[in-house]
């Protein structure tokens, strides 16, 4: 089925007379009626869900909450770091359970929870304003704690002083704590006690996409921290379904068709098991069929919204690529759309690359340099290189792969102007023809 471009306006429903002139435009879009989707939000990427609609992280719940359970008690709960890979659920979690502590406190246990997003707020002196400003009750405490302004050492003062006014236990997610430019928050935190800084109960999750982190952690915060280590696995399939199955209300009803959740699944679980991918794609299919004014979200807009992902991505990753290494990656996937195979021998590729270069005359490289820039981009994650052994009729061939799919990184490259002009006789071309 040919599907119209997902950039393509959605057709007119409410223009009887086919005239354009004086149409409000605008409001025939804002005025119509979502057929698609009942409650979006439930599909966006901030959206956090509520504790029922959290699936298959019972254990990481349990095991998190057990770690932070003295603090319900007004005591000091355990310092956690959190592994995992993207989309596994980690921040979720984190914020839930904590939320859960503070409802949860007994009586007379106040108890303060904050979260700070690292990768915005990488710098010591960043973080512990963000969290004095956060803790801070100006009507409580009669502080005012300025956004910039004061030294790093001023801030924990300020910090110190909230706490102990307002509070018997904080625990303070570090989210993304990898991006900090260095550790020394998580030594104050840590020692804040011992040191007699504050009389508050601090608690620390950190949170790290990379499992070598706490490994390079200096040893005096190790020691301080004491921290205890948990691991998030990737979703398999059957739970990003029942993640999906749980949020099937954004849409309106008998609107998704029931391959639509399972093919979503599908998809993220072979991106690395991630649960915001496959809310992604759920929500752009639902998108496309919209904007296609269609009556259901079917499996063939699931597919497009895929592609349109993965576009999306190659285009990031290969924003800034010479114009050499890319007329080699479409030299790799011309040779790959007209092949059944999809490994290719350094000099295949480099006469397909020559023929590239020759037709929209950019200058051929040596086949040396060639060599050196599939390298480059076997070291970006673009290409895969095996050696391949000949036996013995000698030496090592090198085999090369494309890492996307061919057709995504054919089309992208095309668009690019220096190579538009070879889209026509080029992609019905095989190697052998030129
Ligand atoms: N078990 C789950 N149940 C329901 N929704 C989930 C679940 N796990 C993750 N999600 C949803 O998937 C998205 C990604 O989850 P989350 O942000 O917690 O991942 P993360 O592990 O912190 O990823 P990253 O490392 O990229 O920050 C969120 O929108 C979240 O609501
Ligand atoms: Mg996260």
């Amino acid at each position: 089925m040919d599907l119209p471009r997902v950039n393509e306006p959605r057709r007119s429903r409410l223009r009887a007379d086919g005239g354009d002139e004086g149409f409000d435009v605008a409001r025939e879009i804002f005025e119509q009626e979502d057929t698609i989707f009942a409650n979006e939000s439930l599909l966006e990427i901030d959206h956090v869900p509520s504790a029922d609609r959290i699936v298959g992280r019972d254990d990481e719940i349990r095991m998190l909450a057990e770690e932070l359970r003295s603090a319900v008690n007004g005591h000091s709960p355990e310092n956690v770091i959190i592994y995992g890979k993207t989309g596994t659920g980690k921040s979720l979690v984190s914020r839930h359970v904590t939320s859960r502590a503070k409802e949860l406190a007994k009586d007379g246990v106040s108890i303060g929870t904050a979260y700070v997003d690292c990768s915005t707020h990488s710098t010591e002196t960043q973080a512990v304003s963000t969290l004095a400003r956060h803790y801070n009750e100006p009507n409580v405490t009669q502080l005012r704690v300025p956004e910039t302004g004061l030294s790093t050492a001023a801030y924990y003062e300020r910090l110190w002083t909230v706490l102990d006014l307002q509070y018997d236990v904080v625990i303070i997610i570090l989210d993304e704590a990898d991006l900090m430019t260095d550790d020394s928050i998580l030594m104050k935190l840590s020692r804040a006690g011992e040191s007699g800084s504050t009389s508050c109960r601090i608690g620390v999750i950190a949170i790290s996409n990379k499992i070598e982190w706490a490994d390079d952690l200096n040893e005096r915060v190790k020691s301080s921290l004491q921290p205890k280590e948990m691991a998030f696995q990737p979703y398999d399939a059957t739970q990003l379904e029942r993640i999906m199955e749980n949020r099937t209300d954004a849409f309106q009803s008998g609107v998704l068709t029931s391959d639509v959740i399972p093919l979503c699944a599908a998809f993220a679980a072979q991106d690395f098991g991630d649960a915001r991918k496959a809310i992604d794609i759920l929500r752009h299919s639902g998108n496309l069929a919209y904007k296609q004014d269609a009556e259901q979200v079917t499996e063939t807009h699931v597919r497009e919204a895929r592609t349109e992902a993965e576009k999306d991505r190659f285009k990031e990753l290969i924003e800034g690529v010479p114009q050499q290494a890319k007329a080699v990656l479409l030299a790799l996937s011309i040779l790959t759309n007209n092949s059944a195979q999809e490994e290719f021998a350094t000099q295949l590729v480099y006469r397909q690359y020559s023929n590239i270069c020759k037709t929209i005359e950019l200058d051929t490289l040596s086949e040396r340099r060639f060599r050196d820039i599939l390298k480059e981009q076997a070291f970006l994650g673009l290409i895969d290189i095996q050696k391949e052994n000949r036996g013995r009729s000698g030496g090592i061939n090198l085999l090369n792969r494309l890492v996307e799919d061919s057709e995504i990184v054919y089309e992208i490259l095309i668009d690019d102007n220096r190579f538009t002009e070879l889209d026509d006789n080029l992609d019905q071309r095989r190697v052998q023809d030129w």
